[in-house]
């Protein structure tokens, strides 16, 4: 961020405040980089449109559909209604995978749950030699990765990409995949939906009336995408191979078990910067 217009932060903020926006001066400085950065400045045509950016905030759209895009990793990425918003914690989750995918020769990776692309563009990104594969159930998410894999192709949002290390597949987990990348993954990394239904009252409403319910609820307890893709993973990865998928903090343990039971070895939990278990990490049988 580069704002010098501390006057017009101030003014954003108060009114950010007074709405009960959580972060109210750290998205006021958004807002107001955002208008120097696409009008040239706050004043004229720019005070119009942060005006209409502040009242999309006010009544609590997320920071990043209002600005249009999220920073993930190295990468700017486009965000758009109806698909889920990257999380920071989630960067770690990529960083698991990035690290083991790293230290292979061109390595295959799959990516379900892709939503924005945000995971699999990263890792093809910092693992030049890597071969992706990413799914989503939902065509929005598909068009909108392929959006964000066109830009992240063409220079404009991170470091450069060769044309054919990813392929981003409409289908459900890894159904879309070739037959014979069966037993061949060398990394599977997933976020994928792992809230339980009766959390929806709790939810703001940033997350309630934006991220989409197929993005965030994994089943009546929560689980069922979390079990469903170690199980996977038994199957699809070669034997060594690492997976490694976001959880609820709460569910560290009974996604210990589940990978366990599906044959996994070396399982062991991931926590994220605040010290909560934030994914499950395990290997195919050697
Ligand atoms: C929590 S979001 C994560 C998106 C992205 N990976 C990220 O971290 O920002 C989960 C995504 O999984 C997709 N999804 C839900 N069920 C799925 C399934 N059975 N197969 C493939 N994708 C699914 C949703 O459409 C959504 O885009």
């Amino acid at each position: 961020m580069v704002t010098t217009d501390r006057g017009r932060v101030a003014e954003v903020a108060a009114r950010l405040a007074a709405a009960g926006v959580p972060t109210p001066a750290v998205d006021a400085r958004w807002l107001v980089d955002h208008v120097v950065e696409v009008a040239g400045s706050c004043d004229g045509c720019g005070g119009a449109l942060l005006d209409g950016l502040v009242a999309r905030r006010a009544a609590r759209e997320p920071l990043q559909l209002v600005l249009g895009r999220t920073w993930f990793r190295e990468l700017e990425l486009r965000c758009a209604p109806g698909v889920f918003i990257p999380r920071p914690e989630t960067e770690i989750v990529a960083g698991v995978a990035i690290d083991e995918a790293s230290g292979l020769d061109a390595p295959i990776v799959a990516e379900p749950c892709t939503g924005t692309g945000a995971i699999a563009l990263s890792v093809a990104v910092e693992v030049p030699g890597a071969r992706v594969v990413a799914t989503d159930l939902d065509p929005a998410a598909v068009d909108l990765a392929r959006d964000n894999l066109g830009r992240v192709l063409a220079g404009e949002a991170g470091p450069p990409l060769a044309a054919d290390q990813v392929e981003i597949l409409a289908g459900d987990l890894l159904a879309p995949l070739a037959d014979d990348l069966r037993g061949r993954l060398d990394v599977l990394v997933s976020n994928p939906p792992y809230l339980p239904a009766a959390d929806r009252d709790r939810w703001e409403p940033e997350v309630a009336d934006h991220d989409p319910d197929r993005a965030l609820v994994g089943g009546p307890d929560g689980h069922e995408v979390v079990g469903r893709l170690l199980a996977l993973a038994a199957e699809w990865l070669r034997p060594g191979g690492l997976v490694v998928v976001e959880i609820d903090e709460r569910r560290g343990e009974d996604a210990r078990a589940a990978a366990v039971r599906a044959g996994l070895v070396d399982v062991t939990l991931v926590p994220d910067l605040t010290g909560a278990q934030r994914a499950v990490r395990a290997r195919g049988a050697r």
